[in-house]
């Protein structure tokens, strides 16, 4: 990007000119986008003005550094000029056009008195991998169809390209399949929690299931068409052989013990409960097909997701069904028999023109011949997946999963490990020694236990999946932290205007216990990730503020008598993080754990 002198004025009087018909609809977006705030409608022209115009044209000659997502955007006084090979590209210069304008643009409001200024640059933009994605848990707790479009509507704002739609799980079947309306009459409903998911009660005698939640086929329909419309394809999952208690509620022959159970409401269960599908039984198969047909039908996108992690394999060791197919197929290991389910999954998936992708335990039995595979245990499987020559997408939990906590868990609601916004942003999905070629791209994934509402999957989201986004997008060799955060910040104050929650977590002092090599004392060091603040301090049982004392680098030990540390980030005055309140007991845990 090349920032230049001046500014182009963006008015009623602004005019549209567009190369090709078929941009209307990427334009028709853009316009919806700044309609509410600016109160223009922007009307497209049939000729191309000389001035006070924006045009929008794809290269009748394909401009080779672009490729198939990349634009040029150059803004002037006078015109802005867009140009890519695709509508795909439109769209993101699109995008970047909006970034370009004040905040307030994204205002659900009419904004008065604001100029609606672009400034003038010229840029040339392309993404370094083709998969930029994230997933989205609907099972452990449903997101309705308009909250799924909002989710996707910001996906697009950060130019990702896939939204993993993770549609079955233990917990709620979510989506209509024709011809098994148990699927969703008995597997999208549970009994009603709140709370801490996972450590509910169970589902009590004759407890009436009144939690529901699917998406019709005309709902999946209309999601598609609405994420297709913002250049971005929707991965369906379907969760199999294991999370499939929903399904197996349904079903309930599916499974191999046969065994009625309700679907689960977020209480333990894990190895309790067979959800596992039978591999020794034809229906298992046949349901499938049926599930895979319909799916590759709805969706257009070339991948089916079909889960594979976290199989539980004691019911198999028992079942004298799947004990018969790994006697007839020569398979030694239960790893095998999964491996031999896969390959068989896939055949159906193929069967329906698509290409199967599975989480990386697919890999452990042997992997099904053409099949790609989504790294999530850590990079090993991606490795080891892409040294057979298979694609694949990396989404390490220790870096892409945003279930995580993103700030210290005495601030932040509760859930499980640790991934901190740096965490995300200095991950390199290529490992050293791979064929960058097998890398499709990076994903993170925001599973949903405990996700229970639309603003806390946004406020889980974001900042992190912007670095995500950058990571995706950026060339490893021009990312930059300080700059990073920079940017993070400006669109802060988009955020609020779209009201998108978001997370300032990044801002919090990481407080890190250590003991002192010679005494085995407690000591404290403190951190933050953003650079610009200061941190202060108090062992006295009150909140620090910017008169307190300010950690210095400098290990702090408790003063005899105190048991709490109390802890806050400043920028300049302002106070920038929540007080974390540590204490002795928990620094020492800690200590252990970490
Ligand atoms: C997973 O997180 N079980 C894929």
């Amino acid at each position: 990007m090349q920032l230049l002198p001046g500014k182009f004025m963006l008015n009623a009087q602004t005019a549209c000119w567009l190369s090709h018909d078929s941009l209307r609809s990427d334009w028709e977006i853009f316009q919806q986008d700044i309609r509410q705030a600016t109160g223009f409608s922007l009307p497209i022209s049939t000729h191309l003005p000389a001035r006070h115009v924006i045009a929008l044209h794809i290269f009748s000659k394909p401009d080779s550094l672009l490729g198939s997502e990349g634009y040029r955007l150059t803004v002037t006084p006078e015109k802005i000029d867009l140009a890519a090979n695709t509508r795909t590209g439109i769209f993101y210069g699109l995008q970047t056009l909006l970034q370009l304008l004040p905040p307030q643009v994204e205002s659900h409001e009419l904004v008065k008195g604001i100029a609606w200024t672009i400034p003038c640059v010229q840029i040339v933009d392309y993404p370094r991998f083709h998969w930029r994605g994230l997933m989205l848990d609907v099972s452990r707790h449903f997101f309705t169809k308009q909250e799924v479009e909002a989710y996707i509507d910001e996906m697009a704002r950060f130019k990702f390209n896939v939204f993993h739609w993770h549609l079955s799980d233990d917990n709620g079947w979510r989506i209509e399949i024709k011809g098994l309306p148990r699927l969703t009459s008995v597997g999208a409903w549970r009994v009603s929690r709140t709370g801490d998911f996972g450590t509910f009660a169970p589902p009590q005698p004759g407890e009436p299931a009144d939690d529901r939640g699917y998406y019709t086929q005309d709902d999946i329909r209309e999601v598609v068409a609405f994420a297709a419309k913002r250049h971005i394809t929707i991965l369906p999952e379907i969760d199999v052989p294991a999370h499939s208690l929903a399904l197996i509620a349904a079903y309930p022959n599916l499974s191999c013990t046969g065994l009625p159970y309700a679907v689960n409401p977020g209480s333990p269960f894990y190895r309790i409960l067979d959800n596992v599908l039978c591999t020794g039984k034809d229906s298992t198969y046949l349901i499938l097909d049926t599930i895979f047909a319909q799916i590759a039908r709805l969706f257009p996108g070339p991948y089916i997701h079909v889960g594979g992690d976290e199989a539980y394999k004691g019911f198999w060791a028992q079942d004298p069904r799947d004990q018969a197919v790994m006697q007839q197929n020569g398979l030694h290991t239960l790893e095998e028999l999964q491996g031999y389910f896969e390959r068989r999954v896939e055949q159906i998936i193929l069967a329906h023109g698509k290409k199967m992708i599975g989480w990386d335990e697919i890999l452990e039995g042997g992997l099904a011949p053409e099949a790609a595979v989504m790294s999530w245990r850590g990079i090993q499987g991606g490795i080891a997946a892409a040294k057979l020559h298979h694609d694949v997408v990396m989404s390490p939990w220790g870096h892409c999963y945003l279930d995580l906590y993103q700030g210290d868990p005495l601030v932040e609601p509760k859930t499980y490990g640790m991934l901190r916004l740096d965490s995300c942003y200095f991950y390199e999905p290529v490992p050293p020694g791979v064929d960058s070629s097998y890398i499709l791209g990076i994903q993170g994934n925001l599973w949903a236990e405990h996700v229970p509402n639309l603003r806390h999957a946004e406020y889980m989201t974001w900042p992190r999946a912007l670095a995500i986004a950058e990571v995706g997008w950026t060339p490893a060799a021009e990312k930059n932290w300080d700059d990073f955060i920079a940017r993070v910040e400006a669109l802060f104050p988009r955020f609020d205007a779209q009201e998108i929650k978001y997370a300032t977590s990044m801002y919090q002092p990481i407080i890190q216990p250590v003991r002192d090599s010679l005494t085995a004392e407690l000591e404290v060091k403190l951190r933050t990730q953003v650079a610009n603040l200061q941190v202060y301090y108090s062992f006295d049982g009150t909140n620090p503020d910017y008169f307190y004392p300010a950690y210095q680098g400098k290990p702090l030990r408790f003063p005899k008598g105190a048991t709490t540390l109390r802890v806050v980030s400043y920028r300049g005055k302002q106070q920038m993080s929540p007080v974390i309140a540590i204490s002795v007991d928990e620094l020492q845990r800690r200590l252990g754990n970490y």
